[in-house]
């Protein structure tokens, strides 16, 4: 077993070899700024820990973890130009430091080179990973477009929230471990096992990405505080704090949504969440979900010393500020 810093400092070896600036400079240098701000960098960590935790060599999944994390940047710069977001990982959004084409463009080129990392691998392992990573991606764009509809409507209940966010989230937790999984040939059930604790441990994450937008500190979340409430997104906290309301407060808190003024807009409905205890209601939910997953690891078959380390992982996600 390896020590989970290992596997990302070797990662993060493997990322600057093969992540190289050539002509068009505008196409390629894009993609190195967005992978060089580095983040957390939990998807590529989710497939090379499936794969040691299910014996096989960790360096195997190095391509593959490749192409989930430049997938993964790739969805940040299309999303923060959906999202009309200006800052992501303390710096400039690609499309604020450039311009919308070249983020539009650097995102496809990205998509490619997921998968064109991907084919480094044995045809029966890499029929199996695309499966999984088509399916995916599909469901992250499906995701995309309802939290996206979501801004247009009154109405969103807490189980379409969900279904959305699963969409647009967790499917590529989840499959950032199946993926681990298959290069190291564990069973169907384990795959499918540890599909789904990603699959709840990425609800947990988005709910808690929702609750950093509002509630996080600017400097360590690294985007702008409040951009989901200037987006009229349809967050948990927003669902939530509707849920937790009479229909006069229901009113007044669309009503707060309808503002103009966004540094008004953010403190009012900030304010307004508070009133309604939703920070502590969604650190609950967090818990919740948390636990569901945790249900899943102990399905596993593997030794309870390996649970623990991915018990570990989901408590570190559950209390992080990045
Ligand atoms: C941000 O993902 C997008 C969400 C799904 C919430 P991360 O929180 O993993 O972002 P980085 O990669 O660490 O910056
Ligand atoms: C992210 O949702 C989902 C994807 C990028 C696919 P958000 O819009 O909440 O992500 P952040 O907060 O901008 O990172
Ligand atoms: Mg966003
Ligand atoms: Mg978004
Ligand atoms: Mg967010």
């Amino acid at each position: 077993m390896a020590e989970l810093n290992q596997l990302s400092e070797d990662f993060n070896q493997y990322l600057s070899k093969k992540i190289e600036v050539k002509d068009p400079v505008n196409l390629y240098q894009p993609i190195k700024y967005i992978l060089d701000l580095g983040g957390k960098r939990i998807r590529p960590l989710l497939v090379l820990l499936a794969t040691d935790l299910f014996e096989s060599d960790y360096k195997n999944a190095f391509p593959a973890a490749l192409a989930v994390e430049v997938f993964h940047n790739f969805t940040l710069i299309h999303d923060d130009i959906m999202d009309s977001a200006s800052l992501r990982r303390g710096k400039p959004t690609v499309h604020h430091k450039w311009n919308e084409n070249i983020g539009i463009l650097s995102g496809d080129a990205m998509l490619i080179q997921a998968y064109s990392f991907i084919e480094e691998y044995p045809d029966d392992i890499y029929r199996k990973i695309m499966k999984v990573f088509n399916k995916t991606a599909m469901e992250v764009c499906e995701g995309q477009q309802y939290d996206m509809d979501f801004e247009q409507l009154q109405d969103v209940s807490i189980n379409q929230y969900l279904d959305m966010i699963k969409l647009k989230t967790s499917v590529l937790l989840a499959s950032a471990f199946e993926i681990g999984a298959i290069i190291a040939n564990a069973s169907d059930n384990d795959r499918k096992n540890i599909y789904n604790f990603g699959l709840n441990l990425g609800l947990a994450f988005q709910i808690q990405d929702d609750y950093l937008d509002t509630f996080g500190d600017e400097k360590s979340f690294g985007k702008k505080i409040g951009g989901d409430i200037i987006e009229n997104k349809k967050t948990f906290l927003y669902l939530m704090a509707l849920q937790n309301s009479n229909s006069e407060d229901q009113l007044l808190l669309k009503a707060l949504y309808k503002n103009d003024d966004d540094i008004a807009k953010i403190k009012n409905v900030s304010q307004f969440f508070k009133d309604k205890q939703i920070p502590d209601l969604t650190q609950k939910s967090i818990e919740l979900y948390t636990n569901e997953a945790f249900s899943f690891v102990d399905k596993l078959s593997l030794s309870s010393e390996k649970k623990e380390i991915l018990k570990n992982l989901g408590l570190n996600l559950m209390n992080r500020s990045v």
